[in-house]
């Protein structure tokens, strides 16, 4: 069974390019590359071409997320997988495929609507080394991992959203069972994983937007401290205060963007488990501002 191997990319639709530019570069300390094209920028955390293309064209949403299979023979047989178990995909053309930097692509969506796409073949620049927007002490842990992980929206029950991703090779299951006052039924998130990072994508907290947030892991535990100070001083939202979660052990805080969804920078998270288990919550912090 072909399964996908990390979050290879994704895009986002914002209504200021130039905010999101700045935020990026100079509150994330990720580098920010011009695109061709007008209303387009790249983001990069590394020595793939980008890992974000950030588009204005006014959603402040996520528009695409990209899930990286092996090579040539798992992008075959993921297809394969699709088709028998009767979902629709696209296969991508050669001009979207070049658009995205990769070799080849389909695109689908999720039962909740979420636009995915598969593919392999990245397009890795190691000739250009990551240059960040700003002073920083480590670079972005990627790598095997991949880009980070993201709290997606679904809406169709997370029996679903579990077998979909299933489906895509990924494992992992409720790892949150938090109690709500007066409520006789937990209240349940799901984590899915495909490599050695904890888990790629989560799904259960109610959303109006497609992503709640997207987490970036730094190498450096300075990076933490040094990113509070630059929030502090430009007086930038925070979502939810320094706290450790259970299930990752990330150490973390989570930054508003422009765009009003967060983006969690975190450091120290332990890889996979790969026996299921569950939380009441986090180890400690994580406050909501
Ligand atoms: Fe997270």
């Amino acid at each position: 069974m072909a399964a996908v191997t990390e979050l290879g990319y994704i895009g986002i639709g914002v209504k200021s390019l130039d905010e999101w530019k700045d935020y990026a570069a100079n509150v994330i300390g990720a580098e920010v590359v011009e695109a061709k094209e007008d209303g387009r920028c790249y983001v990069r955390l590394d020595e793939w071409h980008h890992r974000i293309v950030v588009e204005e064209d006014g959603t402040d949403d996520l528009a695409f997320m990209g899930l990286r299979v092996g090579g040539v023979e798992e992008f075959k047989e993921i297809q394969q997988q699709l088709e028998a178990a009767g979902i629709n995909f696209t296969v991508g053309s050669a001009e979207l495929a070049q658009e995205r930097h990769v070799l080849e692509l389909i695109t689908l969506e999720d039962p909740s609507g979420n636009p995915l796409e598969i593919f392999h073949g990245p397009h890795l620049t190691p000739n250009l080394p990551f240059y960040p927007g700003r002073r920083r002490h480590g670079g972005f842990k990627t790598g095997n991992g991949g880009l980070g992980h993201m709290l997606i929206r679904e809406t169709v029950g997370l029996d679903k959203t579990y077998e979909f991703y299933k489906l895509l090779g990924m494992r992992g299951g409720v790892e949150y069972q938090i109690p709500i006052p007066n409520q006789p039924k937990p209240f349940e998130i799901l984590f899915m994983h495909c490599n050695e990072r904890d888990h790629t994508l989560a799904f259960g907290l109610p959303s109006e937007k497609r992503i709640n947030h997207m987490m970036l892991e730094c190498e450096s535990f300075d990076d933490l401290g040094l990113a509070q100070e630059i929030v502090e001083e430009k007086q930038v939202p925070v979502g939810m205060k320094f706290g450790k979660h259970s299930n990752d052990h990330m150490y973390s805080f989570y930054i508003v963007n422009p765009s009003g969804w967060m983006i969690e920078l975190g450091w120290g998270g332990r890889p996979a488990t790969h026996q299921s288990e569950y939380y009441n919550g986090d180890i400690y912090g994580h406050k909501p501002q």
